[in-house]
């Protein structure tokens, strides 16, 4: 008898503590559902800005986008990385400008700089030591990128203006500014500004990238 009152007595504490912690087991998975879905919205609807309007960036905002750059995944935490942020709009020009007078560069249609004169830029050094820091600085970068678009902000994941960079000669004075440490180099950069355009999805190969191993 002793033993069935205690069966009893455990299976109604169990009960009450299903009772207790089911509100917030629910809350929790409306929560990440929740999360899931802004997530994924905001994954699918960002594209590549390539046009800005002349609104500027605070630094309050660029932080906050910062900021969620840096807490990306990277390997060991030895953030593996260098960033640079350029809000100056007549540095951009210089640069670009010094990019062009010793490099072949093409021009979007209508940009004033190789930057699709976007009013602000991160550039972002990769340690060269460390095999697979690129990685690093590709997370990094798309953290800031979506978190840019769920400010509404635009951006575009530019590699073709650094490579330039690295290519001219009278960009050096400009690199040895960004000051980067001896044992980083420029990997590419992203573009930062007010969309002025908004450009349609571009599809993705689904069946031909991905598979299923069994
Ligand atoms: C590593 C990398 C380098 C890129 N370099 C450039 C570039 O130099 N110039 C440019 O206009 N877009 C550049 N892009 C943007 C891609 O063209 C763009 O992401 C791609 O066309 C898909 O379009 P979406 O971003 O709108 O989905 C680059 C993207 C990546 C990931």
């Amino acid at each position: 008898m002793k033993r069935i009152k205690a069966l009893l007595y455990s299976l109604m504490g169990a009960a009450l503590m299903t009772a207790c912690t089911a509100p917030s087991a629910q809350t929790s998975t409306t929560a990440a559902s929740s999360d899931a879905e802004v997530i994924e919205r905001v994954i699918m609807a960002r594209r590549s800005i390539r046009q800005y309007t002349d609104r500027t960036l605070s630094r309050d905002t660029l932080q906050q986008i910062l900021l969620c750059g840096i807490n990306a995944p990277n390997g060991q935490n030895r953030q593996a990385y260098e960033l640079r942020v350029v809000d100056n709009p007549q540095l951009l020009q210089e640069i670009s400008d010094a990019v062009a007078s010793d490099t072949e560069v093409r021009m979007r249609r209508g940009a004033s700089t190789i930057f699709a004169g976007a009013p602000c830029v991160v550039f972002i050094a990769r340690e060269t030591t460390y095999d697979i820091s690129a990685i690093d600085c590709g997370l990094l970068g798309e953290n800031l990128i979506l978190k840019a678009w769920s400010m509404g902000i635009g951006s575009c994941c530019m590699a073709g203006p650094t490579r330039q960079m690295m290519q001219s000669k009278a960009c050096t004075p400009y690199l040895e500014r960004l000051g980067f440490s001896p044992d980083y180099e420029l990997l590419y950069c992203i573009t930062l500004g007010y969309p002025a355009e908004s450009p349609e999805a571009k599809p993705r190969k689904y069946e031909e990238k991905i598979r299923f191993v069994e």
